[in-house]
C-alpha cells in the first residue's frame, strides 16, 4: 500500500477500511447488474468527524469519492467507475438514531440508519415516518435523501425532501454544514439543505438529518380493485380523494402482466380475485380514529364505482395478514421482472390527468419498435409516476434487447416530453440517464447546476461522472 493510502486508512482505522478484492466486490456492483466498477478501497467511517477527516484528506490529494448507503439505487449512482482510482465512502457505520422528540414530532438520525428501522422506531413512539418503498429493509436514509426517494406514500406526504427539517452535511473540503434545527419555520435566508437533497452525493456527504414525524394512523383500509383500463383508474382516484377527504395514502396502478410475473416467480403469493382482469389498483386509505367510519366509506365508494363500471371486482383486506399479502404483490414487482430477462426501465412522470393517454401511446410506441416486447407498466399513478418498464421478447437474448436501450428510451421519453413530464420521477440520474439529461432539462437549470457543482466541489472529487453530463 502506498503512503497516501496508508494515511487514508489511518484516518478510519482498521475497522473502517477494506481493500481486499473479495471485500470490495459487493460495493462495486449495483442492484440491476448494469454497472460494475472497480474501487481503490472502501472507507467506512464511524462518525461525522471521521467523514470530515476523510473528505479533507481526499480533497487535498484529489482522490475521487463515491458515497454509498444501502446500494439499492437503480441508476448506478453509488458504484465507482472502472478506473480503480475511486474511493467508496460507505455510510453504513453511521447507524445511530440520535434522538426522538415526540412533542416536536421529529427524529434525529444518522445517514446509515436503515429506512425500516426508522419506520419501526417511529411506530414504537406511536408516530409515523411515511417514506416507504420496496427496498426499505436495506436502503439507508442518507441514500434516500440523496436520491430524494419517492415510494408509495408521496401523494399524501410528499417526496423524501418534504420530510426533512434539518441536515448535517460534510462538504468536499471537510467543513461540516449544520442545519440540524428541527424547526418548521425558519426564514433566515436560503434553504441550503434542499441543495443536497436529491444531489446524489455530488455536492456533499449527508451524515445526519432531522426527520418529520406524523401521527400514527388508527384506521387503515387497503383494497385491490380490478379495472377495465387506466382511465377508469384515474377517475376512481379522483373519487377516492374527494370522498375520503384526502385520506388516500397510496394509489398504485398495475397492468395484469406484473401480477402474472409475481405469481410465477415469487413464492407465497396468490391472486386476490377469482378472475383475471387487464388492470388493477392497490389503494390504501388511512385516518385517525373515526369510529370505524373509514371502512364504511371505502365500501360505499367501491360499490358506486362498481355500479358505474369503473371497477370490475374488488377485494378489501380484512386483516393485517391480508393487507400484507396485497402489498407483497406490489412490492415484489421489481424482483419478479428479473427472471423474465433483460428489462429496459423508464421511471417517468406526467400530470396525473395524462397517465392513461401516456400509457396508451407509450405501449403503442414500444410495440411498434420491438414487436413482442412486453410492456410492464406499474407504479405510483396517484402522483403521476409510472414505472414504464419493458421486458425483452420471450425469444430474444438479453444483450440483443439491451442494445436497443438508448433508442427505446429516446422513443418513450419523447412522448413523456410532450406532456412536459420527467425522465426520472424518483430514481435519480446517476450514470444511467446522465447523458440524456441535457435533452430534457432546461439549459439555464443545467448551467446553474454546474455553477453549484463548481462552488461546492471545485476539485470535482464528489461522485465525479454522476448526474452531471
Ligand atoms: P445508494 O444506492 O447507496 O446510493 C444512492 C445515491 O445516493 C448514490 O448516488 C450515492 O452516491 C448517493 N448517496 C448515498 N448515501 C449518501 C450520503 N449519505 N450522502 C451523499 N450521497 C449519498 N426508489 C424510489 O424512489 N421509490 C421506490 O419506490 C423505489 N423502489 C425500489 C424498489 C426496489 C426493490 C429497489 C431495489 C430499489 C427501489 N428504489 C426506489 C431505488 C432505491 O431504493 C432508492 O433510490 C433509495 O433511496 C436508495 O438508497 P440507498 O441507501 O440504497 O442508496
Ligand atoms: C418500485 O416502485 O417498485 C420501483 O421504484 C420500481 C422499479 O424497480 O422500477
Ligand atoms: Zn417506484
Amino acid at each position: 500500500m502506498n503512503e497516501i493510502m496508508t494515511r487514508l486508512r489511518d484516518l478510519v482505522g482498521p475497522a473502517g477500511w477494506l481493500d481486499a478484492p473479495a471485500d470490495l466486490a459487493p460495493y462495486e456492483k449495483e442492484e440491476r447488474g448494469l454497472f460494475h466498477g472497480k474501487a481503490r478501497a472502501v472507507v467506512r467511517p464511524a462518525d461525522t468527524r471521521e467523514v470530515a477527516a476523510v473528505l479533507k484528506f481526499c480533497n487535498e490529494h484529489r482522490l475521487p469519492v463515491v458515497p454509498q448507503g444501502g446500494n439499492t439505487g437503480l441508476v448506478g449512482g453509488g458504484v465507482p467507475d472502472t478506473s480503480g482510482t475511486q474511493i467508496i465512502l460507505s455510510l453504513a457505520r453511521l447507524d445511530k438514531i440520535r434522538a426522538l422528540d415526540p412533542v416536536n414530532d421529529t427524529m434525529t438520525v444518522e445517514a446509515g440508519v436503515v429506512l425500516a428501522d426508522i419506520q419501526n422506531r417511529a411506530a414504537d413512539a406511536d408516530r409515523l415516518f411515511p417514506l416507504s418503498l420496496a427496498a426499505e429493509g436495506s436502503c439507508r436514509i442518507g441514500g434516500n435523501l440523496s436520491t430524494n426517494a419517492g415510494g408509495i406514500n408521496v401523494l399524501r406526504y410528499g417526496m423524501a425532501r418534504d420530510l426533512v427539517l434539518g441536515l448535517e452535511v460534510v462538504l468536499a473540503d471537510g467543513r461540516v454544514l449544520d442545519t440540524m434545527t428541527g424547526l418548521r419555520k425558519d426564514n433566515t435566508g436560503y434553504d441550503l439543505k434542499q441543495i443536497f437533497l436529491g444531489a446524489e452525493g455530488t455536492l456533499g456527504i449527508i451524515t445526519a438529518a432531522v426527520l418529520k414525524l406524523f401521527p400514527a394512523m388508527r384506521e387503515v383500509e387497503t383494497c385491490f380493485v380490478a379495472l377495465p383500463d387506466p382511465k377508469a383508474g384515474i377517475e376512481l382516484l379522483g373519487r377516492a380523494k374527494a370522498e375520503s377527504g384526502g385520506n388516500v395514502q397510496a394509489f398504485e396502478l398495475t397492468e395484469r402482466r406484473l401480477i402474472d410475473f409475481v405469481l410465477a416467480h415469487i413464492p407465497g403469493t396468490a391472486d386476490p380475485l377469482a378472475e383475471k382482469h387487464p388492470w388493477y389498483a392497490l389503494i390504501e386509505f388511512a385516518a385517525g380514529d373515526l369510529g370505524g367510519a373509514l371502512k364504511a366509506m371505502v365500501e360505499r365508494l367501491l360499490e358506486r364505482a362498481m355500479e358505474d363500471g369503473l371497477i370490475l371486482d374488488a377485494a378489501i383486506a380484512s386483516s393485517e395478514q391480508q393487507r400484507k399479502a396485497l402489498w407483497k404483490l406490489r412490492e415484489s414487482m421489481t424482483e419478479a421482472q428479473k427472471p423474465e430477462g433483460a428489462s429496459i426501465k423508464h421511471d417517468i412522470s406526467v400530470p396525473v390527468s395524462s397517465v392513461p393517454d401516456f400509457l396508451a401511446r407509450g405501449a403503442a410506441a414500444v410495440e411498434a419498435f420491438v414487436p413482442g416486447a412486453r410492456v410492464c407498466a406499474f407504479g405510483h399513478a396517484g402522483d403521476g409516476n409510472i414505472h414504464f418498464n419493458v421486458s425483452r421478447p420471450l425469444d430474444w437474448a438479453d444483450d440483443k434487447f439491451q442494445a436497443l436501450r438508448h433508442e427505446m428510451n429516446a422513443r418513450v421519453h419523447a412522448i413523456v416530453a410532450e406532456y412536459r413530464g420527467s425522465i426520472s420521477a424518483e430514481h435519480g440520474i446517476g450514470i444511467l440517464k446522465r447523458d440524456e439529461l441535457p435533452q430534457h432539462k432546461d439549459a439555464t437549470a443545467l448551467e446553474l447546476m454546474r455553477t453549484l457543482k463548481a462552488a461546492f466541489d471545485p476539485n470535482n472529487i464528489l461522485n465525479p461522472g454522476k448526474l452531471l453530463p
